[in-house]
This record gives structure tokens, C-alpha cells and sequence, in this order.
């Protein structure tokens, strides 16, 4: 019935949950049996059919914003090969986790989330598999990486899984290099010993996050987050609900791209992607990452603005940008997808959400400032996120420290175009809403951590490895008071509230 693709390790405060969960179906089961008219048991309808409901421009731009976004979304979907000769784009590695933007950002439509074979819209299989030997690649596919199974990048949690007290680690392991490939001749590096640390239980995944609509997200000024989360504090706390925001280290403003927040803007974001993702160096990430002077063949920044042509150049304002502007231009134009046409089952739905108190993270309205764009400014969208970070609690923790983002903490999920996603949770564990809403629970029994030794926690009910720092106290969710409403509605209710869900 539950069409989890959990294929992490099972954690035990995950296994007595779904024993109660287990029993709660069976109860249903039996009643169901007994009387044919009872309700059966709420299932997540699976993602929405039809066009994508997400890609386009926003609705009001003028005719030059238009032409700059189709112009700005050839960047986003260009494919990059080592010198720019096997594909266009240039700068690939040395290590790599995908050749474009959209490979990974494509579903429902290019700019959003993972693709995936059960897409209604485009059912492809997962790229990265055949990506690891394109163009004479030697890479082997890590086990995380299936064809039916997410886009995923890995984190390691600790520098040195065998030594508790090694710093913390925290950052992207690329999944691939570029040794073999045909345009990368003499490079000899070797893949990360995926199969060691995940036997250590040292790696985490993440999947993309959608950027349909982020330039709203942009241009919401921090007192307009600060007031949204204020006005909710005492509801929040009636029913155990904190919320802090993660904080630029250079300026002190609100960051809020990322599964935690970790970021500050949409330039910034790209740059970083560009590196981390496709090793494509650029002029906010200008260096080549680590050392393996062999494989590196081009000049850094791989990717720059054409400062050295101008005043030669009579280009368009796309063609004299480099591609990092390109990239935050497409995704600022991005308008947020646009929901399904509302029913009498996701109206309910829509109003049981914000009775039992999704919308206190989830926050269902925000407006933005003053925007540069066309009919952009005060303009009032529907995120379903307060972007501020909550304790999750052990279930969901990933031991991966970003700012003020601690191991357990996440940016509150936005959930506009839901309805046409296939991978849920910062790890993509699971293509079932139920599912994901259930993650949100942690048993606050057995929260004891055990300290090693060194300065190292290990909570008891995870198999995961935790970095310093981690509160000792508490292994529970500031979502389970929420989780429990939820597990007292009636299936009908429940039925409306994934109806809405994946309305979104
Ligand atoms: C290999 C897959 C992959 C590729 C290629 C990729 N991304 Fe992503 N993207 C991700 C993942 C995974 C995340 C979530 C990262 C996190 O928060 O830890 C993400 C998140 C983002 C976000 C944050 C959105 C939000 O909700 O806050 C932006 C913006 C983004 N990517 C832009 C880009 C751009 C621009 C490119 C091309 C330069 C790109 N990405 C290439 C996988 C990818
Ligand atoms: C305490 C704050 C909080 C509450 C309350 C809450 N959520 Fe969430 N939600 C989050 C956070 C944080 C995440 C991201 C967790 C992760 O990926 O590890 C999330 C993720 C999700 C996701 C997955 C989205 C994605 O992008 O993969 C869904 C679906 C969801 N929530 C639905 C709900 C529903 C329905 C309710 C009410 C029953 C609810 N949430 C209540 C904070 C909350």
C-alpha cells in the first residue's frame, strides 16, 4: 500500500513508528472488510497528469524580460563536456555530479525537480546511471544511484569514519570524475570510496529542490519573514513548534535557498552549483575543487562574463552575461507552478491543513518587496513554507552542520507544485506523500546520546553518525504534535488533505 522507495538502512525510532502505523491499517482493514460503505484507508493519489504546471515566465513580464528568460534557459539546459568540444559547454570536472542544470532540475518541466521513470509528464530513468560512462567515463555507479531512484548528491558526515573525534565533514562528495573521458586525457582520478562510508553509515543524500518561482522567494524582504514567523510564535508553541532563520556569516540577512537554508541568493546558489554540481569554475566559484593539477584543462574561471569583448560586442544583454547570471536571471523569472483547479475535496483539504497546524511551518502566504521586474513587486504567492529552519528530529536528521542549520534542522519544505513532484525529503526516500508527511514524526523515547570517549555524539535510535555540537537532549520533532492531529483525522479527511497536497 505505501509505495516508499526507502532504500537508506531502516532507523529503529522509524521501525516502532510504522509498527503503529502498521496497526492503525490493519484496524482500518478489518473495519473496511466488515462494512463495505466504511472509508478506506487515505492513499496518496500519485502524481498529477497533464501539462506540467510549472516552467513558464512569469505571467506579466515585458517583452524584453521574455527574451532574456528563453535566452537565459539555453544556458540552464546546456550540456558541458570537458573543453567544450564532445558537448557545447565547457568546463566538466574534475568531478562531477551531473553535466547540466536541467539534468537534474527538469520535472515537471526544466527548473525543477528530479526527473524519474514515474513522471506522468516525461518518464525518463535516472540520468546520473548513464552519465557515469558517457563520452569513455570510467565511473562506476555508486548503489544510491538507480534507474528507477532519484537524482542524488552525496554528503559525508565526518572527515574520517573510523575516528569519532575527526572533524566534521559535511561537504558534497562528487559522484564522478572525469578520468577517461576522451577529452580529458592523462586525468587519473578515482571516485570517492562510496561503498566504505556508506558501510559507516558516513554519507547522506540530497536531492534537488524545485526553482519554479525563487524570485519571489528573492525578493521577500527578512522583515517580511520575521513578521510571518512572529505572528504565529504562541500557536507555534501551544503545540511545540520553535523556528530561528539561517543567517548570512557576511551580512547577517536571512538565507533561504537550500534544504537548509544554507544559502543567501540565487547568484549565489548557481555559483556553487555550477562548481559543485558540474565542476564548471565561474566568477563566483573561481577555483578548480581540490588538487589534481592533471585534471584540470582549461583556464579559471571556466565560465566568465564577456568583460574582455565589451565595447566589441553588440550582443544581446544573455550573450554578454557569463553563464552564472544567466542562470539566476532564468530562475528569477520563473513563475511558481500553478496549482490544479480547486474541488470540494481539496478545498477541505486545503482548510484541515491549516486546522491541524501544517501551516505553522508551512506557512501558506508570503508578499514580495519591490522587484525590478514587471508586475514581480508586492506581489502576494503561496510557498507553504516560513523558509525557517525546525528541529526534525532523528528520523529525518542527516548529521550535516550548514550555518545555523544544526544536524537535525531544515528549512520548512516550500510545497507549491507538489502535486507533480516524485521524490520527497531532503534524501528523496520516499515518492509517497503519506510517507513523507509520517517522516515528520520522531519518538522522543530512547533520545539518550551516548558520548564516545572524544567529543562525539551518537544518538541511540539512528544508525547515523552525528557531528559536534549536536543537542544531547532531544531526539524528537517539532513536528510530532502536527503529525498526531493528522493521525486523528478521519481517512476522508485525510483522503482531502493529500488531494490537496497534490493539487499544488
Ligand atoms: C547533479 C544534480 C544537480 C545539478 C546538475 C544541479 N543541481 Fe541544483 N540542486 C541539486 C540538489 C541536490 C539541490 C539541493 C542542495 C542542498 O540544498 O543541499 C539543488 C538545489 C538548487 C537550488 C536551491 C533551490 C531552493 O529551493 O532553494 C538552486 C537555486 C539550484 N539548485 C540551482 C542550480 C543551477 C543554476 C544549476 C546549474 C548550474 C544546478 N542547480 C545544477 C542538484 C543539482
Ligand atoms: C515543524 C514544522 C513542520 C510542520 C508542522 C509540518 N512540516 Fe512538512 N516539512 C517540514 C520540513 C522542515 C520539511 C523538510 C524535511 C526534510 O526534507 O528532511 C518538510 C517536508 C514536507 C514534505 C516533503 C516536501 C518535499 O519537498 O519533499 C511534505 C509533503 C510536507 N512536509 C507536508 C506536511 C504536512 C501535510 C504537514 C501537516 C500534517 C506538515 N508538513 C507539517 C516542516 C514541517
Amino acid at each position: 500500500m505505501l509505495r516508499s522507495m526507502q532504500s537508506l538502512p531502516p532507523m529503529r525510532g522509524e521501525r516502532s513508528r510504522s509498527h503503529r502505523l502498521w496497526a492503525v491499517l490493519a484496524a482500518s482493514f478489518l473495519v473496511a472488510t466488515a462494512l463495505p460503505t466504511a472509508h478506506a484507508q487515505a492513499a496518496d493519489p500519485g502524481p498529477r497528469g497533464g501539462p506540467a504546471a510549472a516552467g513558464n515566465f512569469f505571467s506579466t513580464l515585458n517583452a524584453d524580460e521574455q527574451t532574456l528568460f528563453n535566452q537565459a534557459m539555453g544556458r540552464f539546459v546546456e550540456t558541458d563536456s570537458v573543453t567544450g568540444t564532445l558537448e557545447a559547454g565547457k568546463g566538466l570536472g574534475p568531478t562531477f555530479n551531473g553535466n547540466s542544470c536541467a539534468q537534474c532540475h527538469a520535472q515537471p518541466a526544466v527548473g525543477g525537480s528530479s526527473p524519474g521513470l514515474i513522471s506522468p509528464q516525461t518518464p525518463v530513468p535516472n540520468p546520473q546511471v548513464a552519465l557515469a560512462k558517457l563520452d569513455g567515463a570510467a565511473n562506476s555507479v555508486p548503489s544510491f544511484i538507480t534507474a528507477n531512484g532519484p537524482v542524488r548528491e552525496a554528503r559525508f558526515i565526518l572527515t574520517d569514519s573510523t575516528n569519532f573525534s575527526s572533524p566534521p565533514d559535511g561537504g558534497v562528495h562528487a559522484l564522478y570524475t572525469i578520468k577517461g573521458r576522451t577529452d580529458a586525457p592523462g586525468c587519473t582520478l578515482a571516485q570517492p570510496a562510496f561503498a566504505k562510508e556508506l558501510s559507516r553509515g558516513n554519507v547522506i543524500f540530497r536531492i534537488p529542490t524545485p526553482t519554479f518561482g525563487l524570485g519571489l522567494v528573492e525578493d521577500t524582504s527578512d522583515s517580511t519573514l520575521r513578521s510571518n514567523l512572529n505572528a504565529t510564535a504562541s500557536s507555534r508553541a501551544s503545540l511545540g513548534i520553535g523556528g530561528s532563520f539561517n543567517t548570512s556569516g557576511n551580512d547577517g540577512s536571512i538565507t533561504r535557498f537550500g534544504w537548509k537554508a544554507q544559502n543567501k541568493s540565487l547568484l549565489v546558489f548557481a555559483g556553487e552549483a555550477y562548481n559543485v554540481e558540474q565542476g564548471v569554475t565561474n566568477e563566483a566559484f573561481p577555483n578548480e575543487r581540490g588538487t589534481n593539477a592533471a585534471c584540470n584543462f582549461n583556464a579559471t574561471p571556466e565560465d566568465s562574463s564577456n568583460i574582455l569583448n565589451h565595447g566589441s560586442t553588440t550582443g544581446t544583454l544573455s550573450e554578454m552575461s557569463s553563464d552564472l547570471v544567466n542562470f539566476a536571471a532564468f530562475m528569477r523569472l520563473l513563475a511558481p507552478p500553478t496549482p490544479a483547479p480547486p474541488t470540494a475535496s481539496t478545498t477541505n483539504g486545503a482548510k484541515l491543513f491549516n486546522q491541524i497546524g501544517c501551516n505553522l511551518c508551512h506557512s501558506t502566504s508570503l508578499t514580495t518587496g519591490t522587484s525590478p521586474f514587471t508586475g514581480m513587486s508586492h506581489f502576494t504567492y503561496n510557498p507553504y513554507s516560513d523558509f525557517a529552519l525546525h528541529h526534525m528530529g532523528a528520523n529525518l536528521a542527516d548529521g550535516i552542520s550548514q550555518g545555523a542549520a544544526g544536524p537535525d534542522q531544515f528549512r520548512t519544505a516550500p510545497l507549491w507544485g507538489l502535486g507533480q513532484r516524485l521524490f520527497f525529503l531532503h534524501d528523496g526516500r520516499t515518492t509517497d506523500l503519506v510517507a513523507a508527511i509520517q517522516a515528520h514524526f520522531s519518538s522522543t523515547t530512547n533520545c539518550t546520546t551516548v558520548s564516545t570517549s572524544q567529543s562525539f555524539n551518537v544518538l541511540t535510535n539512528t544508525t547515523k553518525l552525528f557531528s559536534p555540537g549536536t543537542s544531547g537532549t532531544s531526539c524528537g520533532s517539532e513536528g510530532n504534535a502536527v503529525i498526531t492531529n493528522y493521525d486523528g483525522l478521519s481517512p476522508s479527511q485525510q483522503q482531502d488533505l493529500l488531494n490537496f497536497l497534490r493539487s499544488l
